[in-house]
């Protein structure tokens, strides 16, 4: 859609309307060039009934105002506010991502951890807002914008319902002006009421904005904003968890919480969401990075073992080289002692790992969680009509790659002049070969590593490094750890340390270089 050639115009001194970003109950939002600046910022305009009521305007320029002096890394900031004779827009930063209810209708229900990550950042943007005494009153899907660089959640239309008047009727889903302060379907039984309210109306619309991110359905949905409000005032939901039963009970917990119908059964503050929040995540830990890196490392020896392991086998069966087993079996060998080299740089970084006292169950434990957080992420793919898209395309080219593999190695093994020959002098028909070799090796990769299903190599990594293997493997690398670089000597220890070992910090090595040069201890 274009822009609308008023706003066009009416900004044109400073700012350049490049695209409608969307539209909601209060008006177009743009995004724009700031010419003098020159970046990209979003513009939202506000309807002209709106601009038009002296009574609306002074109170919207007072709320944004409010607005414009936060200074929040989860709340989208407030530039400038652009009034002219019968209009009035307001300038804000410009979010490269999507809104909340955008992913959700995109990309399915979040993830426990995604929503855990998202209820964080908007109920830290909360508790600061809460802190100067202000109240968001609309807080809802679309005004959660996500940051696609980051994954940062921020919060946006600060103040904007609270200009508006007190009768809330809409069903859309969106503020009216002139109609509603807030948004039926996520507003507090207390601010439909038209009760006095505080931070813990805001709370309770988190919390059904959370119902929505985690089940992808609104909770109190309905056409009519009068049904939807007696829903909101008498209606008390069944635990989120009937819904999703796989998430942790934790969670569940708090969003619950958030959702209680009065006030006094909900959190006390931010504060104390935000304490609920981090436990729920200390509950599921991240896994250290050290055990990560060498998860990587690990399947990484698999996948090397494995491919060695074919081009062993491709070199024992081809019947065309023109040697006797025993010449065929110098390359195996040579494959072997790679094979081998890598187990025992594998070997010594599990060593390594375990020396910086990470136990053996530890390091099991962290292989397990990398493995559910890729099969939670795949469910997410699998639901994702734009991956699933690009996977068939993908799949496609690998066909192709496997006819044209095919092709040219039939084309160099299927010509008569080699094959009497028995060996690969035309030049032309090595290259044929080992093109077809290496379409042969993209199509296998392609079709081996869709972001949508369990790789050979990661259903390898289960069942070795989960299984009984792998445990003999890493408990086997702890009795031959070296021992870590930094640590003091056991004492009483007479065996001379590991090379490693000898390193010296830098202020024993000054004290050695003075004590050398003058013949005395500092
Ligand atoms: N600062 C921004 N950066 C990027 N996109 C934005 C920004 N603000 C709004 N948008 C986009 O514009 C859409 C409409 O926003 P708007 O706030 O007008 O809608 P709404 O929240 O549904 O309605 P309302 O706030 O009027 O109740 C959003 O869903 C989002 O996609
Ligand atoms: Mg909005």
């Amino acid at each position: 859609m274009i822009a609308s050639a008023s706003i066009e115009h009416r900004l044109a001194a400073r700012y350049r309307i490049e695209r409608l970003l969307g539209r909601g109950g209060m008006g177009a939002v743009y995004l724009a060039r700031d010419l003098q600046l020159d970046r990209l910022v979003a513009v939202k305009e506000l309807p002209e009934e709106f601009a038009r009521d002296p009574i609306l305007r002074e109170r919207f320029l007072r709320e944004v105002r409010m607005a414009a002096s936060f200074s929040h890394p989860n709340i989208v900031p407030v530039y400038a506010v652009e009034e002219h004779e019968q209009s009035l827009a307001f300038v804000m930063g410009y979010v490269e991502g999507e809104s909340l209810a955008e992913r959700v209708r995109r990309a399915g229900p979040l993830s426990s951890r995604e929503a855990v990550r998202l209820l964080l950042d908007v109920a830290y943007a909360l508790a600061y807002a809460h802190g100067r005494g202000v109240v968001h009153r609309d807080i809802k899907p679309d005004n959660i914008m996500i940051e696609r660089a980051t994954g940062r959640a921020l919060l946006m239309d600060f103040g904007v319902a609270r200009t508006t008047q007190t009768t809330p009727t809409t069903g859309a889903g969106m503020t009216r002006v002139g109609e509603a302060v807030g948004t039926p379907e996520y507003m507090s039984p207390e601010q439909a009421t038209g009760e006095a309210i505080d931070g813990r109306s805001d709370l309770y619309s988190l919390g059904l904005t959370a119902y929505f991110a985690l089940t992808g359905v609104v909770a109190f949905g309905d056409d009519s904003a009068a049904r939807v409000l007696v829903r909101q005032l008498t209606e008390t939901l069944p635990s989120i968890a009937t819904v999703r039963a796989e998430m942790p009970p934790a969670l569940a917990a708090v969003i619950d919480r958030c959702m209680a119908k009065d006030a006094g059964n909900r959190f006390a503050d931010s504060g104390a969401l935000i304490e609920a929040l981090d436990e729920v995540h200390a509950a599921a830990p991240d896994v250290p990075a050290a055990i990560r890196l060498f998860a990587q490392e690990a399947e990484m020896l698999g996948m090397v073992i494995g491919d060695l392991a074919l081009f062993a086998v491709l070199f024992l069966t081809m019947r065309s080289l023109n040697v006797g087993f025993f010449d065929r079996m110098i390359p195996v060998m040579v494959i072997l002692a790679v094979a081998a080299g890598r187990v025992a740089q594998t070997r010594a970084e599990a060593g390594r790992l375990l020396a910086q006292g990470f136990s053996v169950d530890a390091v099991r434990r962290g292989f397990q969680q990398t493995m559910n957080e890729r099969e939670e992420r795949r469910e997410q793919l699998r639901r994702d009509p734009v991956i699933v898209g690009r996977r068939r395309k993908t799949v496609l080219v690998a066909v192709f790659q496997l006819v044209s593999a095919v092709v040219l190695i039939w084309a160099a093994f299927g010509s008569r002049q080699i094959s009497d020959e028995k060996v690969f002098t035309p030049l032309y028909g090595v290259v044929m070969l080992f093109s077809g070799l290496a379409c042969l090796g993209f199509a296998l990769v392609l079709l081996s590593r869709s972001p949508l299903r369990m790789s050979v190599w990661e259903r390898a990594f289960r069942s070795v490094w989960l299984g009984h293997l792998g445990a003999w493997f890493l408990r086997s690398a702890a009795g031959g750890a070296a021992r870590p670089v930094n640590a003091a000597p056991i004492a009483g220890n007479t065996k001379p340390l590991p090379i490693t070992a000898r390193v010296e910090s830098l202020e024993t090595r000054v004290a050695r270089l003075e004590k050398e040069r003058h013949g005395v201890q500092r």
